[in-house]
Order: C-alpha cells, then sequence, then structure tokens
C-alpha cells in the first residue's frame, strides 16, 4: 500500500495505512459478513463504565436505509459518499430518556472511540472509512426520530477505496502534543 512521504515507521500498518478517501469504488460492495464485523469491532469497544452508548443505523446501496439518508448529505459529501459500499449513521445516549439526566458523561467520546474500532477493522478487512459531518443534522435526526436521550453525532462512508493515499498528511507533530496547553509547574 502506497503513503505518504512522512515517516511512519514503527507504526502498525493498520493505523499507518489508514487515510479517509475522497472516491470509493461503486463496485466495492460491503458484504453481510464485512458488516457484521464492522459492527462486531464496534460492539466490543471500551467504554466508561461499560455504557456502551452508541447505535447504528445502516445502508448499503439498494437497501431502504440506504435511500432514507442520501437526501441528507451535503453536496460535499454526497460526491464521494453515495459511492460507498455502507454508509453508517452514528448515534449516542447521551442523556436519560427526554430527561436533562446525563446517560454517559463520555457518551461522544465513547462513541467515537467505537467508530475508532470500526475504521481500523474495516482497514483490516481491505476497507476504507471516511467519517463526515456533512449532512443535514436536523433533517437527518427528523427523518431516524431516534428514542428521547439518543442524538445524531456523525456519518461514516466505508467500502473500497478507488482513491490513492494523499502524498501528504497533515498533522501536529508529537513535541506539540506534549506541549499542550496546561500551566508550567511553579
Ligand atoms: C467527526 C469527524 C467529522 C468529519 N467531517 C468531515 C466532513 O464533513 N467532510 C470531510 O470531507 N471529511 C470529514 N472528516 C474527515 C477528516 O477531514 C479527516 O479524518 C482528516 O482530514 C484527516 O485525514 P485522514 O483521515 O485521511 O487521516 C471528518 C472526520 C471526523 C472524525
Amino acid at each position: 500500500m502506497r503513503r505518504g512521504p512522512e515517516p511512519l515507521g514503527g507504526l502498525h500498518p493498520l493505523l499507518a495505512g489508514r487515510f479517509s478517501p475522497y472516491r470509493f469504488d461503486p463496485a466495492g460492495g460491503v458484504g453481510d459478513e464485512a458488516l457484521r464485523l464492522l459492527l462486531e469491532a464496534a460492539r466490543w469497544a471500551p467504554s466508561a463504565g461499560n455504557a456502551q452508548p452508541w447505535g447504528f443505523f445502516t445502508g448499503r446501496p439498494g437497501e431502504p436505509g440506504h435511500a432514507r439518508v442520501v437526501p441528507y448529505l451535503a453536496p460535499s459529501a454526497a460526491r464521494w459518499a453515495v459511492d460507498a459500499g455502507l454508509l453508517v449513521v452514528t448515534l449516542a445516549r447521551r442523556h436519560v430518556g427526554a430527561t436533562e439526566l446525563l446517560y454517559s458523561e463520555f457518551a461522544d467520546y465513547d462513541l467515537g472511540q467505537a467508530v475508532a474500532h470500526m475504521t481500523v477493522q474495516a482497514q483490516a478487512m481491505g476497507l476504507a472509512a471516511h467519517q463526515f459531518r456533512a449532512f443535514d443534522l436536523e433533517g437527518l435526526t427528523k427523518e431516524l426520530d431516534p428514542a428521547p436521550g439518543w442524538a445524531v453525532v456523525s456519518m461514516v462512508a466505508l467500502g473500497r477505496a478507488a482513491d490513492a493515499p494523499p502524498e501528504t498528511r497533515e498533522r501536529r507533530g508529537v513535541d506539540e502534543l506534549l506541549a499542550a496547553p496546561w500551566a508550567p509547574a511553579e
């Protein structure tokens, strides 16, 4: 697999090789077993108090679920997401029913981690994932009408990448991560 010029030596190939493609192969379908494994990967993610505050609405081209979400894609995402073999809408359980009581303080954090598991599992199966926010959140929320306490958070397009990884991938340096915004010791 080709990747950008930044030295990623030592990083696990599944992490080094992952990127978010801007083109998917429309012939690269996601089969039932692949879909099951993607959801299993999310299922086994850790979560605060093992609350597992995540839910996934899925649709593959030709399935009713796909037709339900495609109209809400922003044009910027529709260009590539409709060719993906699978669209996933991610939901977090933030509150207890219709109350203001938090179901989990870490609901979105845990959901993100479950999606990270899903993306790495995808990479291991030769699939690529592109997470995105470029959709009509209000419209899609109305369409899916999640149970009280649940919120639509993001979408993920998964399938066979038709893109090569970009030549360069921008990242802040590790030094910068270690110089994060805390106050120095007195
Ligand atoms: C929560 C989230 C929302 C994102 N939203 C968008 C989006 O709306 N459109 C888009 O093209 N990419 C979106 N991305 C993809 C990021 O732009 C991408 O992960 C980042 O540029 C790093 O590139 P890489 O994944 O190829 O390493 C999103 C990623 C995440 C995690």
